[in-house]
Formats: C-alpha cells, sequence, structure tokens
C-alpha cells in the first residue's frame, strides 16, 4: 500500500485497540460514524481546561480566547473544502441541519406552487425528508432522478427532468448506501445553465476525498464533524453569499440579531444571521482539529488508501459464494453494501459483531435505494483510512462465519 503508515496512524486512534468479546475490533461503520485521533481528544480537553467561556459578547480574556478560537474553527474549515470567504461558512449541528437551514432559509422564501425540486434515488432521509415537507407546505412537486443495476444516477434522465418550473437541485455527493461517486460537478454546471442552484450534501464525501466547493461551483455543500473524526453535534453548511444574504433565518435567537424592539428586529449579517444562540464552541474547535489532522495525512492519500481497501475487499467479498454486492459503480468510495443469501442482514450484523467486525445492517436512511433493488436492508462495511487488509480479512472471515451457522 505504498507509503501509508497505516499502522502510525492507528496508533492514533485509542478506540480501535479495543477488543471486542476478546476478539480485536475491525470498526468498519464509519459511514455512520468515523473515531476521534488523540489530536482531536486532546483539543478538546485543552479548550475545556484553558479556553472555554461564552463567545462574541465577552471582554474578558476567556470569552476573547474562545472566540477567537471559534472563528479559528470556521477559518481552518474554509480552506479544507475552498471557500472564498469565512462567512460563507456556518455551523450547523450536522448534514442534517444544514439541509433543514436551506429549506428553510431559502426554500420556504423562494420556492412556491407548482415549482419542482429535483433529487435523486440516492439521497439519504436527510436530503428528501425536509423537501417533501416543503413540497406538501407549498404545493410544490419532487422530481426524482433514476439510477442504473450498478447504482449509478441516469444523468440523461436527470437532463430530462428540467423544465421552467425546476427551482432546486439536491444531490448527494456520495451514497451512503452503495458507495457510488455522482458526477456532481456536471449536474451543477447543467442545472446552473438553468438559472437552478444545486445543494450537494458532502455527508460521505468530505471525510473521504478533496472537496473543492469552488471548483464544484456547487450553491450550498454541507457535511458532519462526527463522519469526519470530529465530535457530535456540529457540522457545516457552505452557501455562496449571495444566496445566504438573500435567505431568510432558519432559528430566531441571540446572535443572530442586530437589534430587536418589539415593533422590529434587524438580523445580523452572515454566518451569524444563521446561528442564533450558543453554538457548539467545544464541538467546532474540534471539529478544526480534525480537518487539521485530515490535512496533515492528505486527503488525496486517505482517498488512494480506502481505495486500496474497497478494491481489495470488494475482489474478496465477490469469491464468496451467495454474497451479492449492491453498488456497483465505476466511480465508487469505500463503502461496500452486500447481502448474504438466506440470511437475514441484522443476523449477519450480529454474528460479525462476536467477531469483532462492526458493520451496519438495515437500510441506511436511504430507502428509496433498497426498494429499487428490492431489499429491505442489507449489510453495509464502510472503511476509513485507518483500516487495514487485515481488517477486511476479518470480515469475509466473518461472513464464512455467518454462511457456516446458517447452512
Ligand atoms: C449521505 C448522508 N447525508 C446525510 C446524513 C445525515 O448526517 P447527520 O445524521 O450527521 O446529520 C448522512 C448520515 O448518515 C449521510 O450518510
Amino acid at each position: 500500500m505504498g507509503s501509508f503508515d497505516v499502522e502510525r496512524i492507528r496508533a492514533d486512534f485509542p478506540i480501535l485497540a479495543l477488543k471486542i468479546g476478546g476478539k480485536p475490533l475491525a470498526y468498519l461503520d464509519n459511514a455512520a460514524s468515523s473515531q476521534m485521533p488523540q489530536a482531536v481528544i486532546e483539543r478538546l480537553v485543552r479548550y475545556q481546561t484553558t479556553q472555554h467561556a461564552n463567545i462574541n459578547r465577552g471582554v474578558h480574556y476567556l470569552s476573547e480566547t474562545a472566540t477567537f478560537e471559534y472563528d479559528e474553527a470556521r477559518r481552518k474549515l474554509q480552506r479544507f473544502i475552498n471557500v472564498r470567504e469565512d462567512r460563507e461558512v456556518i455551523f450547523t449541528s450536522g448534514t442534517t441541519e444544514a439541509i433543514n437551514l436551506v429549506m428553510h432559509g431559502y426554500g420556504r422564501k423562494f420556492i412556491g406552487a407548482g415549482d419542482e425540486i429535483i433529487l435523486t434515488t440516492l439521497e439519504h432521509h436527510s436530503n428528501i425528508v425536509p423537501w417533501q415537507m416543503l413540497a406538501e407546505e407549498k404545493g410544490a412537486k419532487i422530481r426524482v432522478v433514476p439510477i442504473n443495476d450498478a447504482g449509478e444516477l441516469l444523468i440523461g434522465e436527470y437532463e430530462k427532468l428540467f423544465n421552467e418550473r425546476t427551482k432546486f437541485v439536491g444531490v448527494t455527493h456520495v451514497s451512503n448506501a452503495l458507495g457510488t461517486i455522482n458526477p456532481v460537478k456536471q449536474m451543477i454546471a447543467f442545472a446552473h445553465a438553468h438559472g437552478v442552484p444545486v445543494l450537494v450534501d458532502g455527508a460521505q464525501a468530505a471525510p473521504h476525498m478533496k472537496v473543492d466547493v469552488a471548483d464544484l461551483d456547487c450553491d450550498f455543500y454541507a457535511f458532519s464533524g462526527h463522519k469526519l473524526c470530529g465530535p457530535t453535534g456540529i457540522g457545516i453548511l457552505y452557501g455562496k453569499a449571495a444566496l445566504l444574504e438573500r435567505m431568510q433565518p432558519f432559528k430566531g435567537g441571540g446572535d443572530m440579531i442586530l437589534s430587536v424592539t418589539f415593533e422590529k428586529t434587524t438580523y445580523n449579517t452572515i454566518p451569524h444571521k444563521f446561528e442564533a444562540g450558543t453554538p457548539p464552541i467545544a464541538a467546532a474547535i474540534g471539529l478544526g482539529a480534525a480537518v487539521d489532522y485530515l490535512s496533515a495525512i492528505g486527503m488525496e492519500a486517505i482517498a488512494a488508501h480506502e481505495l486500496d481497501l474497497l478494491n481489495y475487499a470488494t475482489a474478496e467479498v465477490n469469491r464468496v459464494p451467495g454474497v451479492r454486492i449492491l453498488g456497483t459503480a465505476g466511480k465508487k468510495a469505500a463503502v461496500l453494501s452486500f447481502t448474504v443469501d438466506g440470511v437475514h442482514p441484522h443476523d449477519v450484523g450480529t454474528l460479525l459483531n462476536q467477531e469483532g467486525v462492526a458493520v451496519r445492517t438495515g437500510h441506511h436512511c436511504a430507502q428509496p435505494v433498497m426498494q429499487r433493488f428490492r431489499v429491505p436492508a442489507t449489510s453495509r462495511a464502510s472503511f476509513a483510512f485507518y483500516n487495514t487488509l487485515a481488517e477486511v480479512d476479518a470480515l469475509v472471515a466473518g461472513i464464512r462465519t455467518v454462511q457456516k451457522v446458517f447452512a
């Protein structure tokens, strides 16, 4: 695996040394949440032990320090995905809240009766349900881009969905259920040619590849900290300043205002207009440390190592008779969804757990994908840069054990 020193990297993650029922943990549930390196844990401890106070309005040392570190974290996120101005990065509680912010802030203001919103079959529920709520409220319509048997979007069909009523596109950069990497740059260019803004759900992309929002030219980009070696309860929404400025606030409260009287409230400038109340200060600073950590390894090196893992895992799982891989797109991130003939995915997950192998089983909050493949659920192994070929071997051995138990 080239010069990528996975053992040195693993030493940064205390949790990876755990044994589960006496077996070494093979943590292959990274698409749900990834683990935290010591550097991020220590950054949280340093913040709590030497820097914590509420931000923005304080004149004392700790408040000024916490405010500086929080703003600095925003600038780290700005550089991480190549955002032009730091005010275009809004801290949210995660991807789900970021998408809901766009639905309320943009959708409720600019999408009306008879308008159309384009989504894809590959969306996570968090990029479906908010838009359905909006469609129901406004009398708008959802149009859905279909996929082929490999789990790839049918781009010709996407382009055919556009008409004069199309007002918005929401698309996931990487499918959490299948791993498909979507051609979002091409899709954004097509939407823009029709004057339509695009939100990209980057929850499964930002942790695994170099994301450049300036190059993509997306209007909104969302991801979660906890899938990116950071804390839970934090994520970001990138939005183009010109759009954010025209949007209405999502939540009302402290910090998002310039002045309040009972007659009239004026809203603060971006990003503060969208950060009502005390934000998760520690989590934001922790996320800043997480992107520092990932950037030091290099997102290209991370993507290359994960592709090695995916290719090896795909080849090994394909050698096991009676196992079907769902999602065979030409371009994939390190997600391996599979079913084992005659065994319910829940049983697969339970037995793999007895071997120390952590995978996720279920519909992965992507029921339309399950419906497309006519399965109720799959088992999903999802890799991170700290996983090893030996852990893939443990997965494959575990699948063979499952088959023996159910033979
Ligand atoms: C593609 C995708 N979008 C959105 C989400 C929701 O992320 P969160 O629960 O962190 O808000 C997930 C989480 O699994 C995801 O995989």
